[in-house]
């Protein structure tokens, strides 16, 4: 193997640039060369890509988002933007591709391994930690400990007024953040889409919070799980507690990553270079019970990673 593609694509997510940075390290070592593809699957399709070294990626390791930029491409989803794509592999002379994103990354790379044979290595990096075949996707606990940190500061403000604030977060259809989020930030409620909204249930349980005495209320929402505008307007409604809404939006997505992610993203950039080494493809590198582990494509995709049903048990009796 002389010469592979790593690119970033879907929302960026805390610790892709610390698996750039391990996909080239490992590679150089190896005498493979390394092209960044830029903005993802459209810089595939546009062939903007250049030689990476490994003082390219030095000083990004402690760096958020990612420095081959990010985008979604619709254009990649057609067989014809496909095709362009292939031509470039054939300029430019890949003999294998590591794809750093989602699950919407995947079923691009899947489908163009199907129609090229191109050997694919998928490394999992998405907030939203909905992957199946992994415990942790690069990014997820940068973005719980950046709601965590919004929830403490929330909390003093919350507790000044005696409020009650209704907090949505990101994680598209699944409720990994809201949950981690919410237990360590110590939520009252926990609103997810893995399970039934009940409202009349969230408002029971403030009103008896308020009985005891508590001084501010927070209700986390995953976004997938209804509008925290509705949400807090339904909740002022029944109760008539003076009632707050805060969308997180973006910022969870951004800033350092944390120590884990870059851990995390390391690991997982040096493994995905063997597995294409090996000719362990289409895979993708999986963080399972506090080991890297490759996983057969096809079995990732599925269906997404539902939320812990478990944590969410233990956060709703913590919370009481
Ligand atoms: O998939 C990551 C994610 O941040 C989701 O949690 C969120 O729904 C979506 O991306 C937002 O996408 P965009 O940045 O394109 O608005």
């Amino acid at each position: 193997m002389q010469r592979i593609g790593v690119m970033t694509s879907g929302g960026d997510a805390p610790g892709m640039n610390a698996a750039i940075r391990a996909v080239v390290r490992k590679a150089v070592f190896h005498g493979i060369e390394v092209m960044g593809i830029r903005r993802g699957f459209n810089g595939f399709i546009e062939g903007d890509m250049a030689l990476l070294h490994s003082g390219s990626v030095g000083g990004i390791i402690q760096r958020g988002g990612t420095v081959l930029f990010s985008a979604r491409s619709p254009e990649f989803t057609t067989p014809a933007g496909r095709k362009k794509a292939w031509e470039n592999v054939i300029r430019f002379g890949l003999q294998g591709l590591v794809a750093i994103g989602g699950d919407g990354t995947f079923h691009g790379v899947r489908a163009f391994h199907r129609e090229y044979g191109l050997p694919v290595a998928c490394i999992p990096a998405t907030i939203d930690n909905d992957i199946v075949g992994t415990d942790y996707a690069v990014g997820f606990d940068t973005a719980v400990n950046n709601v965590v940190d919004a929830v403490d500061k929330i909390k003093d403000t919350a507790t000044s007024h005696e409020r009650t604030f209704v907090i949505e977060v990101m994680g598209r259809a699944s409720g990994h953040i809201a949950l981690a989020a919410g237990l360590a930030g110590g939520a009252e409620s926990i609103l997810v889409p893995e399970r039934p909204v009940n409202i009349e249930d969230v408002c029971a349980r403030l009103i008896r919070g308020h009985r005891r005495g508590k001084e501010h209320s927070i209700i986390i929402v995953a976004e997938g799980a209804g509008s925290a505008l509705d949400i807090g307007l339904a909740i002022k409604e029944r109760t008539g507690f003076d009632t707050k809404v805060t969308i997180l939006g973006h910022l969870q997505r951004g800033g350092t990553p944390s120590v884990f992610d870059r851990n995390l993203a390391s690991r997982m950039g040096f493994r995905a270079v063997e597995m294409l080494m090996d000719g362990d493809t289409p895979a993708m590198v999986g963080w399972l019970k506090g080991e890297i582990v490759s996983q057969d494509l096809d079995s990732v995709l599925v269906q997404p990673r539902p939320a812990d049903g478990g944590l969410y048990r233990l956060a709703d009796i913590l919370s009481m």
